[in-house]
């Protein structure tokens, strides 16, 4: 019997749904919040009433743009967190009234396992599946994790930063030079322009798995003050070196941990995925290394990096396979540990 997947995602910016029937993709319709960008960052409060604005047509339109309607859905799964709690409300709330108006059962999708799941998204029946055990960096705004992937139903996190994300780093570095949100994309498109040699910043001394990027925020703060004091136009001048300089930095870090976690667990397939896996630099640098190292390279296409709800539908598709549904009095939850 074929199974067919409402998803829904709404943790932060971004409100989507999407439709998988047996793993392939049928439609994934992403409305993106453009009210932050005036104010540096995501306002919760204003993310919440946009997803309220915005869900109905988003789930409509992935229903059209599909084929279908709403009696041809066996079920309907969500981001139960993490995120932002307002915005979550607005997913969890939805997909509830749909579940309950229609008699569906409901799936709960932790946002990051959704993030890595990304991978498991098929375009036609026929494509392929990366191969497993799957060591995954994920890289997004709020999270920095490696993930040993041994089947779609079983992850572990074996390393995480300690304190800002990677995506935060590229966000709150953009923010201090002028640039605007969020700074990832920004500065992936400057660096290009960039000697990433330019400039040298301090790179963390952690031990083990886990990561920490908020020295390497200072130290970029402590060089522009330093230069501006002699140098008003400093920033300006040195646009392209700064973010050149600072994303090969963020990278090193990002793939220094990551190559260490391969060895340590003898794993060869290699994936990245969340938004900050976007950046062509990091693109290019794991492509290279995993020529290196003999790694069979994940890269997630650019539509399934960022907040969608494709990954959340194929979450929720795994998830149906092992009868994994959700009650109805579920809560959305701004924190999750654990990858269930
Ligand atoms: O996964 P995501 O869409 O949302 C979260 O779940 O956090 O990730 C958003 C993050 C932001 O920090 C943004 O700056 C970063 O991804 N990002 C990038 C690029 N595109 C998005 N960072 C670096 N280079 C990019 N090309
Ligand atoms: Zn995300």
């Amino acid at each position: 019997m074929s199974i067919t997947i409402l998803g829904i995602e709404s943790s932060c910016d971004d409100t989507s749904a999407a439709i998988i029937t047996d793993g392939v993709l049928r439609a994934n319709l992403i409305s993106s919040q453009e009210v932050h960008r005036q104010y540096g960052g995501v306002v919760p409060e204003l993310a919440s009433r946009a997803h309220q604005a915005n869900i109905i047509p988003v789930v409509d339109g992935a229903l059209k743009s599909a084929g279908l309607s709403i009696s041809d859905i066996d079920a309907v799964a969500f981001t139960q967190g993490p995120g932002l709690l307002g915005s979550l409300l607005v997913g969890v709330s939805f997909a509830k009234g749909v579940a309950l108006a229609n008699n569906l059962p409901l799936l709960a999708v932790n946002h990051l396992q959704g993030h890595v799941l990304s991978h498991f998204i098929r375009e036609t029946p026929e494509s392929p599946l990366p191969q497993l055990p799957l060591l995954c960096l994920l890289v997004s705004g709020g999270h920095t994790q490696l993930i040993v992937v041994r089947s779609p139903h079983d992850m572990e996190i074996v390393g995480q930063t300690i304190d800002d994300a990677a995506g935060e780093a590229f966000d709150k570095c953009a923010k201090v030079m002028g640039l605007p949100y969020p700074g990832g994309p920004v500065i992936d498109r400057l660096s290009k322009e960039g000697n990433a040699k330019a400039f040298s910043f301090a790179k963390p001394a952690i031990a083990g798995l886990n990561y920490s990027f908020s020295g390497l925020k200072t130290s970029f703060l402590y060089t522009l003050r330093d230069h501006l004091r002699e140098h008003p136009n400093f920033i300006e001048d040195n646009k392209a070196d700064l973010c050149a300089s600072l994303q090969s930095t963020i990278i090193d870090i990002l793939l220094g941990k990551l190559k260490r976690a391969c060895k340590q667990y003898g794993i060869k397939n290699v994936a990245i995925a969340g938004g900050v896996s976007a950046n062509s630099g990091l693109r290019d640098a794991l492509l290279q290394m995993g020529q290196k190292e003999c790694w069979e390279v994940y890269l997630p296409p650019l539509r399934y990096t960022t907040d969608n709800a494709a990954m959340i539908a194929i979450a929720g598709y795994y998830k149906h396979q092992r009868d994994e549904f959700a009650p109805l009095d579920l809560a959305p939850q701004a924190r999750m540990e654990s990858l269930r």
